[in-house]
């Protein structure tokens, strides 16, 4: 059984990744309902935060039932995330999660995200004054490395732990591959093997199928798998890997009716959450994998991602209904 904290995450927990412009709470709720366990929300910025930008605040926001739910920000400088520690704690996530691993540049050369990985005794500071300053469980999210000359996950796990770290999740890239190759879990697996460790591991990169899953548990013996972009536009990811853990076999895939039904509550939590506007154009990214498959379908995916309206949305999928009710996803 894992815990982060005193939070039971149960045996071989599947966390959804933080995910810009992806994890908001409309699509964390949808993979809660689908069998995630833990869910976390985009990065946010600590400057952002303190500055009260709006966009940074309403990435705070959070559903009562999606939780446990991880607040995830990112910042170098120590004053800023500890002020970001008070605010985010006002929206009472169950875990504040600190990103150290973004690999984007304009993060990264401001010395955050995976720009700490140049800064091994900063990234541990800032944690050690992070977890001090809350009474919420703090985890950490990372990359292997800088690059591949300079992998100590090992160590630097150990350190984050030592200093009060409740849970960490690790990327098997470095900064340095982005997102290229494949992820490499056998660092993972040593940090995991370490004899010191107490901490969860969880496992990250590249879980895309059950299969995999099985893999990170049985052949890495990690402590769970953080899944991110299997699951977007299919929120049922979570579900089949439960179910294939299970029983050795896989479910089928999820039918139109669950698709479509996915499809309008996605976009009606989406609107309440952030207003028609916002809430229609944010939601276009999950449609192509919705209804990935079906033949011809670009005349009604076209409806779908170029109305500013609502209405019109949810008018293209009353017509897929109608027109393509019985079709069978492979
Ligand atoms: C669209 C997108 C946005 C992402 N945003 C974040 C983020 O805000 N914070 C973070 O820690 N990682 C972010 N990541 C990285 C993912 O959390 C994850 O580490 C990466 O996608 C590898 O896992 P996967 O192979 O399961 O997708 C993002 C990835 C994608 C594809």
């Amino acid at each position: 059984m894992a815990k982060i904290g005193n939070i039971d995450v149960g045996d071989f927990p599947l966390l959804l990744a933080p995910m810009e412009d992806v994890s908001d709470p409309p699509f964390r709720a949808l993979c809660k309902e689908h069998g995630a366990d833990v869910v976390y929300t985009e990065f946010i910025s600590s400057e952002g935060l303190i500055r009260d930008a709006a966009k940074s605040t309403m990435k705070l926001d959070i559903y009562e039932k999606e939780r446990p739910v991880g607040i995830q920000i990112f910042g170098a400088n120590l004053e800023s995330m500890l002020q970001s520690v008070e605010i985010v704690e006002k929206s009472g996530p169950d875990i504040i999660d600190i990103n150290f691993g973004c690999p984007v540049k304009k993060v990264v050369s401001k010395g955050a995200g995976a720009g700490i990985l140049k800064n091994i005794d900063l990234m541990v500071s800032l944690t050690e004054a992070m977890v001090k300053h809350t009474n919420l469980p703090v985890t950490v999210k990372t990359r292997l490395g800088w690059d591949n000359d300079s992998i100590k996950i090992v160590e630097v796990a150990e350190r984050l732990q030592d200093v009060g770290c409740k849970a960490i999740s690790i990327h098997g890239r470095t900064r340095v591959q982005m997102y290229k190759g494949e992820a490499n879990w056998a660092p993972i697996a040593e940090v995991k093997n370490n004899s010191r460790m107490h901490i969860p591991v969880f496992g990250n990169g590249d879980v895309d199928t059950p299969e995999r899953a099985v893999e990170m548990r049985d052949k890495f013996g990690l402590d769970g798998a953080m899944i991110g972009r299997a699951s977007i536009g299919y929120p049922w990811f979570f579900r089949e890997v439960k179910h294939y853990f299970e029983t050795g076999e896989h479910l089928p895939p999820p039918t139109m009716m669950e698709r479509l039904d996915a499809a309008r509550r996605h976009l009606q939590m989406a609107i309440d959450w952030k207003g028609e506007k916002l809430g229609v154009f944010e939601t276009r990214r999950h449609y192509t994998n919705y209804f990935k498959g079906i033949p011809h379908f670009k005349e009604y995916r076209m409806k779908m991602v170029t109305s500013d309206d609502a209405v019109d949305v949810f008018a293209a999928f009353d017509e897929v209904e109608r027109d393509f009710s019985d079709f069978q996803f492979a």
